[in-house]
């Protein structure tokens, strides 16, 4: 575990040192849970935007995208139910003065018996070899069984909390905390306060004060924009269902517990697809869309052993059925994106608040209704953090030397192909510009003359450039080049015409998407 979380801080810090994420306002130190993207971040995220949008637009006849504001008629949070129940319940620790989410410390109380039943499980496999028969020792162990009587008991009393009649149980969250004698990690207290609920909403003013400014909202989710629009969406594009709405924009949260670099930020970015639906074909959507979404972070080639779905047995206030894609990351299975079946809540919700009918009329079946919904809601952010977690090594090289390569799929690479002259001189710098020149047009490509063809290799394997070529006497001579593959490290001479050919095929995003066909 611990080798895992310094791989993590290696990460983090390659992250800054390679231009690809900076934390904010970086020279005032910081802001907490908030990043900026550099000059090889920014060329990732828009692929992995462009991966996204382009799988649900074009590869989609019936979804079409919008980008809506992210201020939004203020009605539109309390019809949405943000206003209401998008709370996280908060307890503070008076002696280290920090404040965390009481749900999380239950949820870590419960994660430590599992730990320990494990711990057991594991010691018995090494005894007992072959010869293990994990079920029959779960059931006999004493000790397996004294902490799965502690975890089931502790699960069942945070089930009856969190869906108590009338929102969370506040009082019960509390007691949980006591009677399970959870400590602060800080002061190592039981020095608790009550639990209350806080609204993870930003929320600004718009107008001057003068003439009475409404409260607004940063939205927290970029679907209540696709909501808004849907009349709009299905009049003037004549669209039929079933038919799906694409948005990539910026959310805001006020994270509480704001923890693992990009993983939980305060400013994030989603890719949000909203499809609507004929009520009663819902779960048949849910399945489909789940098979879909799994199929498209899988083509990347990280392995399926590194995917997971996750059922929720605690559903949101609009949903029916919801899942969750978790991709293995350094610190565990975590949440990438979310599936959910949003049944027709929100549609409803915006009928009823706005005074609109919000329907459909089903030439099919003559009748009108109103719309169900399955949604596929990703963060951007996360995204990248997973692809950067799965693509990084620090690779012993067979003499003896270690080489930090980014193995990036090529199609996401922020530069395809980097141009050397392997000397400053003999018009090879020319002549390298020249091939950019040509090329840039393709895919990206940059230009390095600083520093002995070596260290620049390194400097291209650590940004995760998939091919670089080599300008020499001979290609003065013939027009060849030397092309070096990242991964192999293998080379061998191309003519520079041919190059085109060779690398726009493996770094186009087509080449991605012709693979989900
Ligand atoms: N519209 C539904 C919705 O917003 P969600 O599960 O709260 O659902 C969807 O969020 C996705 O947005 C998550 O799976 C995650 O990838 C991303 N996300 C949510 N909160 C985030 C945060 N604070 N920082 C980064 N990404 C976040």
């Amino acid at each position: 575990m611990a080798q895992q979380e310094d791989v993590f801080k290696k990460i983090v810090s390659h992250c800054k040192e390679y231009g690809f994420v900076f934390p904010s306002s970086d020279i005032y130190d910081g802001l907490g849970a908030v990043y900026d993207y550099g000059q090889n971040g920014v060329e990732l995220k828009n692929n992995i935007k462009q991966y996204w949008w382009q799988s649900m637009v074009l590869l989609h006849e019936n979804i079409v995208g919008i980008d809506a504001a992210i201020f939004m008629h203020p009605t539109t949070w309390k019809a949405s139910g943000h206003v209401d129940a998008f709370n996280d319940p908060l307890i503070d620790n008076r002696d280290s003065k920090k404040r965390y989410r009481a749900d999380v410390l239950i949820e870590e109380q419960m994660a430590k018996y599992e730990d320990k039943i494990q711990k057991e499980i594991e010691k018995a496999q090494k005894r007992f070899g072959d010869a293990f028969d994990e079920a029959q020792f779960r059931a006999t162990n004493p000790r397996v069984l004294e902490n799965q009587e502690k975890y089931d008991n502790l699960h069942k009393r945070y089930q009856e909390v969190m869906n108590a009649e009338g929102g969370i149980d506040l009082e019960g969250m509390k007691q949980i905390i006591l009677d399970e004698g959870i400590v602060c990690p800080i002061s190592g207290t039981r020095n608790w306060t009550d639990v209350r609920q806080f609204n993870l909403m930003f929320k600004t003013e718009m107008g001057s004060t003068a003439d009475g400014a409404s409260t607004i909202y940063l939205r927290p989710e970029t679907a209540q924009g696709i909501f808004v629009n849907y009349l709009n969406v299905q009049k003037t594009g004549r669209m039929k269902l079933p038919f799906g709405i694409a948005q990539i924009g910026k959310a805001f949260r006020n994270e509480i517990v704001a923890r693992q670099f990009i993983f939980r930020m305060r400013e994030f970015e989603q890719m949000e697809m909203q499809f609507f639906i004929q009520p009663g074909t819902e779960l048949d959507w849910f399945a489909k869309w789940k098979e879909t979404r799994m199929k498209w972070h899988q083509n990347l080639g990280f392995g399926a052993e590194n995917y997971r779905f996750h059922d929720h047995d605690k559903l949101a206030h609009y949903a029916n059925a919801a899942t969750d894609i978790e991709f293995h990351m350094p610190f565990g299975f975590k949440e990438v994106e979310g599936i959910h079946s949003r049944t027709n809540f929100d549609l409803s919700q915006h009928a009823k608040y706005s005074g609109k009918k919000i329907e459909y009329f089903d030439p099919e079946t003559n009748e009108s209704y109103t719309p169900y919904v399955i949604e596929t809601s990703i963060g951007v952010d996360r995204m990248f953090l997973s692809i950067m977690c799965h693509s990084y090594e620090e690779q012993l090289l067979p003499d003896g030397q270690i080489r930090t390569v980014l193995h990036l799929p090529a199609a996401l690479a922020p530069v395809k192909l980097a141009v050397f002259p392997l000397t400053k001189k003999d018009g090879m710098p020319e002549k390298a510009q020249e091939i950019i020149n040509d090329l840039r047009f393709h895919f990206n490509c940059k230009y390095e003359e600083k520093d002995q063809i070596g260290k620049r290799y390194r400097r291209m394997d650590a940004i995760g450039c998939p091919y670089c070529v080599t300008v020499d006497q001979q290609t003065l001579e013939d027009n060849t080049v030397t092309l070096r593959d990242r991964d192999t490290m293998e080379q061998h001479r191309v003519a520079i015409s041919e190059l085109r050919d060779i690398i726009e095929d493996k770094v186009s995003i087509t080449s991605l998407l012709k693979k989900l066909l």
